[in-house]
This record gives C-alpha cells, structure tokens and sequence, in this order.
C-alpha cells in the first residue's frame, strides 16, 4: 500500500515537473518572441530626444532642427524634452538610468567628456553606461560682450579687465558646461578672476547678455551669429585657429594673443546602455538622414556649424573620439585649475 502511494507521489511530481518546464519553456519563447516583435515594431510610440540644457540654446538648437526629419525618418514623433541643470550633469545621470528601450535618445556636447574631470564623482560613467549613435556636429565658440561693454577690441578688453577685475561679470551655463570650460581656461590664460554667473543654459545667458545684464558670455555661433552681425553684442574672438567664413572680421583669440586657444564644440548622440542592436542601427540611420536633409545642412551652414564626416556619424566614431576627448581634457582642465 506504502508502496504504492510513494510511486503515485514520485508520477505526480513527475508530471508537475515536466508540465512546469513546458510552461517555462513556453514563456521564455513568448518572451523571446515578443521582444524580437517589439524590436521589430519600434518604434510603435513617440520618442523623447531629451536635452542637457535650458530651451532656446544652441544645444536645444541642433535637437529641435535634427528631431523633425528623424521622426520623419522613423515615423514616429521625436519630443525634445530640456532636463536642465548641473552643467549637463542632471541629464546624463537621467538618460543613463532610463529603459534601453529605444524610447528615450540624448543629444549632449563636449561637456559628455569635460563633466568627468570637473566633477569628483559622477553618477554615471560616460564610458560605460551609454550606447552610442553617433557624432553630429562641431560648433566654434565666440568670446562675446554686451553691446555698451567699454572696449571694442580684444586689447581693449584685455586693459578692460585686468583694470576692472571682478568688477567683470562672465555668464556660463554651469559646471560641465563649454560656455563654462572656455570661460574659465579664458581666465586661467589671461591670470585674471572674473565673477562668473552661472545659469541654467546659454539661451538664458544670452537674453541677459542682449539686455545688458551680464558682461562677458563665450558661446556657441548657433544663435549668436546675427546678433554679432547687426551689433547687438560685441565679438572679441572666435575660438577656433581659422577665422570663421560668416563672420570674417571677428579675429581669433588665437591670432590675438592666446596662442592655441581652440574650443570647438562637438556633440555626440546616445542611449541607455542595453538598447539592442537593431534599435542602434535604426536610430543611426535616422540620425544621418536628418543631418542630409537640405534644410538641415543649410540652417547649420548658415550657423558655422560643420556637421561630422560619415566616419565620424557611427557608434565606434563616437565612443572613441569620447575616450580621447575624456583623456585630452582631464589634464588641461587640471592645469588650468578650474573649480567645480
Ligand atoms: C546650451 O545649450 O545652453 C549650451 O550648450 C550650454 C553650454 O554648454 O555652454
């Protein structure tokens, strides 16, 4: 009797040990199923392009006119959505603790590598916890003051400040940020210490720079080219080693004294670590169609914006011009002794 009851126990348990693997075997290959549909389908929803800075900036610029034609190559709408603060900071650590599902993309500059000497301990690792699109664009920057500045000339601003000192306000876009970076190795290179305002993206900076509220701003040509041009804000050098072709009377700060002073801006687009490879590609492939829509290329043109070669516009072109950026920039900001 004993007997027999231990082999109908040892049949059922069995049976519920074979049916339970079934099950699981079945689920896992739903699961798979599923999410190779889901691969397939994306994107089934709108797509968040978030962006480091406060709207209105130059890097809100490059999102808003490449998010239009990649949306229209995806057929799905890309939202720009402006995680501000922290240099940049606030909006790494956000996108780097996202869902690698493919809904959220981060346009970011140089700052995605500068951010790592500036500050002692990220939250995020820009080497590890992204997947990478592609580069974009590279953008020069320009040494500006507001319009009744006093000195119309960089030697004039050099007498200026080393008269005035930290009676000089200088407006930046926060620790991580390039307005910041150029601003202070301006600085480190002139000996001077200037009171530097910090804010929540160069868009705001600039409305107070046009409204005189702030001296000094060194940003990206994206918006300010005609305001240098019509007058409304004084130029007193590009940072780039040419002149730039739309504004061919404004020196370099280079040929004016600070030798190799060079900041061009460069800007990378990426996504949660553990996107899958399909989602990448796709992404890639929208990224190079916006940059070769003829609007795009002109309204970039027009800015001095150079968009990257197609070498430059791929996940290896990206990753391994971030860790030699990451290794060129650490000993340059150190030297400089710039602060957090
Ligand atoms: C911005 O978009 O506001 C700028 O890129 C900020 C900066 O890095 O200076």
């Amino acid at each position: 009797m004993d007997l027999h009851k231990n082999k109908m126990e040892t049949k059922m348990k069995f049976k519920k040990f074979v049916s339970s693997g079934i099950v699981a075997a079945l689920t896992a290959g739903a699961f798979l199923s599923t999410s190779a549909l889901a691969q397939k389908a994306w994107p089934n929803k709108s797509i968040t392009l978030v962006v480091p800075f406060a709207a209105g900036g130059p890097t809100d610029s490059v999102a808003r006119l490449i998010a239009v034609p990649m949306g229209q190559a995806l057929g799905q709408t890309v939202v720009v959505e402006n995680v501000n603060g922290a240099g940049g900071t606030i909006a790494s650590t956000k996108v780097a603790r996202a869902a690698p599902d493919g809904y959220t993309i981060y346009l970011h500059h140089m700052g995605m590598a500068t951010a790592n000497a500036l500050y002692d301990k990220l939250p995020y690792d820009p080497m590890q916890d992204f997947e990478y699109i592609g580069q974009v664009a590279d953008v020069p920057m320009v040494l500006l003051g507001k319009k009744d500045l006093p000195p119309n000339n960089f030697k004039e601003l050099e007498a200026y400040i080393r008269a005035n000192g930290s009676k000089v306000t200088m407006a930046n876009a926060g620790p991580g940020a390039v307005s910041q970076l150029c601003g202070l190795l301006f600085q480190s290179r002139m000996g001077v210490k200037l009171t530097n305002i910090p804010y929540k993206g160069t868009g705001p900076a600039l409305t107070d720079l046009l409204g005189g509220q702030v001296d000094l701003l060194c940003d990206q040509t994206t918006q300010t080219i005609p305001y240098i041009k019509d007058g409304r804000v004084k130029a007193y050098g590009t940072t780039t080693l040419k002149r730039l072709p739309a504004i061919p009377n404004v020196p370099t700060l280079d040929e004016q004294g600070l030798k190799g002073f060079e900041v061009k801006v460069w800007h990378g687009m990426y996504t949660p670590k553990g996107v899958p490879k399909p989602i990448l590609d796709k992404l890639n492939a929208a990224l190079k169609k916006a940059l070769n829509t003829p609007d795009v290329k002109k309204r970039l043109e027009d800015a001095n914006i150079d968009i990257v070669s197609p070498d430059k516009m791929t996940p290896n072109g990206l990753k391994n011009h971030l860790d030699a950026e990451i290794n060129k920039w650490g000993p340059i900001i150190r030297k400089a002794n710039i602060p957090d």
